[in-house]
């Protein structure tokens, strides 16, 4: 019994020491508020993005959870709205694994909403299917559809200038590799599946910066960021047996979605970090990506090959 204790008391000690030491995630301090600016946080039904959700509204932005299950989604602006005291969090339909679908977002949006002050990329899975369109589903999600978002968007991202993009990307990024002759191969094995989510995180970064010499001068300014290892329903397709062990490891050591959103929150609202629009940021700071991840050559030619994958081209 004694012994149990005791063990038990190191193995808790071990845990809070661990924790501080390496666990303690930076905290975006910025105090701005946003008021009377408009947000679009995509996936913002749960997880991470539903955190990032909440912090804006209670900066007291508009914010636009653009999601693709409205019983979902509703069940989070009920939340939100009731957390930040803000009314202003609304809901609107976007299914990022359909062309046709951002189309109409960008339709619904631009007609009944006049600003934008802040577009958060931040749906995002890792699923071996293909989409109506014919994508690999991580692809089209994680990469396609939102370069797609952004430039239908844009245009109103600069008329409401100074604003924001902020893209949510992986450290996985660092196993991606581009194949631009096999961009949409079928889909079987689960190497497959993580190098195909890798990929698209790896794009992520590639339009950020891309995307971010594209805007020089006009005052729009976009990031792209790792979260850290977050505790989300991103492992929800995980097998029951994996779950036993997962589950008590992502409870002890990973991140919460709250912790996972302070990067994301950091790049939306940080006072001062426009010198370093195109970069990538890990715990609320700037950090030096591997060298593919810096290839102009590649971020422009997956621009062009993104442009004519969504009907683009000779824009
Ligand atoms: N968790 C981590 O450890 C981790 C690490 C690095 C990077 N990230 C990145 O962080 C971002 C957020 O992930 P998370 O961990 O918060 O995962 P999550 O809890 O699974 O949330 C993902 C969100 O994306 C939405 N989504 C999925 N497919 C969509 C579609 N076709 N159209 C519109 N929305 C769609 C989901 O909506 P439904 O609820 O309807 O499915 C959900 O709201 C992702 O980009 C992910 O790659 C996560
Ligand atoms: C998916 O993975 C395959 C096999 O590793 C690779 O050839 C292909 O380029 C990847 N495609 C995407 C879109 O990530
Ligand atoms: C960008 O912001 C600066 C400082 O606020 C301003 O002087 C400049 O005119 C803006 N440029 C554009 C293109 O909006």
């Amino acid at each position: 019994m004694v012994a149990w204790i005791v063990a038990s008391a190191i193995l808790v000690a071990l845990y809070i020491l661990i924790y501080y030491n390496f666990l303690k995630v930076v905290q975006c301090r910025s105090e701005t508020s946003l008021r009377g600016k408009t947000v679009i946080v995509t996936g913002a039904n749960t997880g991470i993005g539903m955190e990032t959700a909440l912090d804006l509204a209670r900066r007291g932005a508009r914010v636009i959870l653009a999601c693709r299950s409205k019983e979902r989604a509703e069940v989070a602006v009920d939340k939100i709205r009731k957390k930040s005291g803000n009314n202003e969090v609304i809901f609107m339909q976007l299914d990022l694994a359909s062309l046709k679908s951002i189309k109409a977002f960008a339709v619904t949006f631009l007609k009944s909403e006049p600003q934008l002050h802040l577009l958060i990329n931040n749906a995002g899975i890792m699923a071996a299917a293909r989409t109506a369109d014919g994508y690999v589903t991580t692809w089209e999600i994680n990469h396609l559809g939102h370069f797609l978002l952004t430039h239908l968007l844009l245009d109103r991202l600069k008329q409401c200038a100074p604003s924001r993009i902020v893209v949510v990307t992986s450290a996985t990024y660092r196993f991606g590799k581009i194949d631009f002759s096999n961009l949409n191969p079928p889909e079987e094995s689960v190497i497959q599946l993580m190098q195909n989510y890798s990929c698209s995180k790896l794009c992520n970064i590639l339009f950020a910066r891309q995307l971010a010499s594209c805007l020089e001068g006009t005052n729009v300014t976009c990031y792209s960021v790792h979260p850290g290892i977050v505790y989300t329903e991103v492992f929800r397709d995980l097998k029951c047996w994996h779950k036993v062990f997962f589950v008590p490891i992502a409870t002890l050591f990973f991140r919460t979605p709250a912790d996972g959103a302070q990067t994301s929150i950091y790049c939306a609202v940080q006072e001062g970090i426009e010198k370093f629009s195109g970069r990538y940021f890990f715990d609320c700071q700037v950090q030096e990506v591997l060298p593919h991840a810096r290839d102009d050559a590649v971020a422009k030619k997956l621009c062009e090959v993104s442009e004519r994958m969504v009907g683009l081209s000779g824009h």
